[in-house]
C-alpha cells in the first residue's frame, strides 16, 4: 500500500505499557495520527521465548502494514531486544525500537560511566541494551538486571506502594553495592515506579527511552520529509483482549482516558 506524509504511525507494545510511549508520541508530534495495538491476550512478552516474541511481533506488524502506516514503533523492549531485525526485514516501512535512543540517553547522562540496566527476563537475557550500549562507548561498565516481579505491581496499581519498594530495594541493591550512576528503565512498565525508584536510588540518574524514543521517531521524519502537516493528532486504539480493560489500565498509563478501544482478533489468540 502507498503510503503518504499524512498516513499514521503503527505503535504496538504487548499490552497498555507501550502508552508511556505513545504519550511522549503525541506530545512531540501533535499533528501525527498513531494506531496503537496492545496485545494485552498475550502479555507478558517478556517471559516468553525469542521465537514466540518475534512471531507476535510479526503479526502485528503485518495488520499495521495492511492498515497503511508509514513507520511502525516498537513500543515494547521486550519486542525491540527479540524482534527488531527480523521486523525491519520484513516490512517497507522505517521501524524504530526503545533500545537504541535509551542507550543513547544513559549515555549522555553517565558521568562515571557506569550503567545499570533493568528489564523484563527475556530482554536482560537478549544482551541488547549491553551491545547498543557497548557499542556507542565500548569502555562503558554496563550492569543488568531482571526485575521480573515489576510489572504485575505495576498492573495491579501498586506503583508508589510499600510492597513496590521492598521488592524495588532487593532487585536494586545489588546493583547501587556496583556503584552505578545511571540505571535505565528497559521495561514499558517501569517510568510508573519512578517515585518509588527515586527514594532508593537517591542520585542515580534514571533514563526512560520514551522521549528519547519520540525524539528518534521527529528526527527520523523530519529526515525523510515525512511529518504529517495540519489537523491535530488521532489515535485509533486496538487491544487483543478485553478492550474494557485495556481502557481502564490504560488510562494510568497514559494520563488521560483512552478514546474507544477495538477488539483486535489476532491468530492464534481466539
Ligand atoms: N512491554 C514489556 C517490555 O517493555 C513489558 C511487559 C511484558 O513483559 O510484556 O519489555
Amino acid at each position: 500500500m502507498k503510503t503518504t506524509a499524512r498516513s499514521p504511525i503503527g505503535v504496538f507494545d504487548s499490552g497498555v505499557g507501550g502508552l508511556t510511549v505513545l504519550q511522549a508520541l503525541t506530545a512531540l508530534l501533535p499533528r501525527e495520527d498513531f494506531i496503537y495495538v496492545g496485545d494485552t491476550a498475550r502479555v507478558p512478552y517478556g517471559t516468553k521465548s525469542a521465537e514466540s516474541v518475534r512471531r507476535f511481533s510479526l503479526e502485528i506488524a503485518r495488520f499495521l502494514k495492511g492498515r497503511g502506516v508509514k513507520m511502525l514503533v516498537v513500543a515494547c523492549n521486550t519486542a525491540s531486544a527479540l524482534a527488531l531485525e527480523d521486523l525491519r526485514k520484513a516490512m517497507p516501512f522505517p521501524v524504530l525500537g526503545v533500545i537504541e535512543p535509551g542507550a543513547h540517553a544513559a549515555l549522555a547522562a553517565s558521568a562515571g560511566g557506569r550503567v545499570g540496566v533493568i528489564g523484563t527476563e527475556a530482554t536482560v537475557r537478549s544482551g541488547a541494551y549491553e551491545k547498543a550500549l557497548h557499542r556507542l562507548s565500548p569502555g562503558l561498565r554496563v550492569i543488568s538486571r531482571a526485575c521480573p516481579l515489576f510489572v504485575p505491581l505495576v498492573e495491579e496499581g501498586w506503583v508508589d506502594h510499600p510492597v513496590a519498594r521492598a521488592v524495588a530495594r532487593i532487585y536494586l541493591n545489588p546493583l547501587l553495592k556496583r556503584k552505578v550512576d545511571t540505571l535505565v528503565l528497559g521495561c514499558t512498565h517501569y517510568p510508573l515506579l519512578k517515585p518509588a525508584l527515586k527514594k532508593i536510588v537517591g542520585r542515580v540518574k534514571l533514563i526512560d527511552s520514551a522521549e528519547e524514543t519520540a525524539k528518534d521517531v521527529l528526527g527520523r521524519l523530519t529526515k525523510d520529509g515525512r511529518l504529517a502537516q495540519g489537523r491535530p493528532s488521532r489515535t485509533a486504539f486496538y487491544s487483543s483482549d478485553d478492550p474494557g480493560k485495556f481502557s481502564r489500565l490504560g488510562r494510568l498509563f497514559l494520563g488521560r482516558p483512552l478514546s474507544s478501544v477495538r477488539r483486535l482478533h489476532l491468530n492464534g489468540v481466539d
